[in-house]
């Protein structure tokens, strides 16, 4: 089902939605973070329109997988790209087994959280995880201070 939503985004938008390749890593990294880039077992999709990255969302294999770093450039925002992103990385964890998808999403960010209830997934009920400190990525060091709720999604069986 995941496949025709993410079919029919891209004929209605003409984007494309494909897994980040080595040789991109530079023409997407100019205009997104890629903050999870490397980061252990994950891989990132990428939305491109007319050969520029429009968005993308890294999915870590955990267990159960994690969606996470989903960005999309301020221009392009509202047009459907992120619920196309989580489509394509659910089709993904999907096809690899998993039944169930999560992630973390701050307590203050009304937008996301939107987002992500309109993709169907629902808080968890676990305890607000605290964040605060110095946490480094790919593109550097990021000071957080900040209160995570946990999403789940069920994948179809
Ligand atoms: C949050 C973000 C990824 C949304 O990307 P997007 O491509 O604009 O999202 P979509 O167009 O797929 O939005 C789908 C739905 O999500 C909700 N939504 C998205 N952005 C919203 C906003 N700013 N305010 C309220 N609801 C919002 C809406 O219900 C929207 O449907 P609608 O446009 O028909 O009303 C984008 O704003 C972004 O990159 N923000 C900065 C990074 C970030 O916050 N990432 C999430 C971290 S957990």
């Amino acid at each position: 089902m995941c496949g025709a939503i993410i079919a029919d985004i891209q004929q209605q938008q003409n984007w494309d939605i494909r897994q980040l390749s080595p040789d991109e890593v530079d023409v997407v990294s100019d205009v997104l973070g890629l903050a999870r880039l490397y980061e252990g077992n994950g891989r990132y999709f990428v939305v491109w329109a007319a050969g520029a990255p429009l968005g993308h969302v890294h999915l870590a294999f955990t267990e159960p997988p994690e969606l996470q770093d989903l960005e999309v450039r301020p221009s392009h925002r509202r047009l459907g790209i992120a619920t196309a992103l989580v489509a394509a990385a659910e089709e993904e964890a999907h096809a690899q087994g998993f039944q169930m998808i999560r992630l973390e999403v701050s307590r203050g960010d009304a937008a996301a959280q939107a987002l992500y209830r309109k993709c169907g997934y629902a808080d968890a009920g676990l305890p607000l995880r605290r964040v605060k400190g110095r946490i480094v990525l790919r593109t550097g060091p990021i000071d957080v201070d900040d209160s995570l709720l946990s999403f789940t999604k069920q994948l179809p069986g």
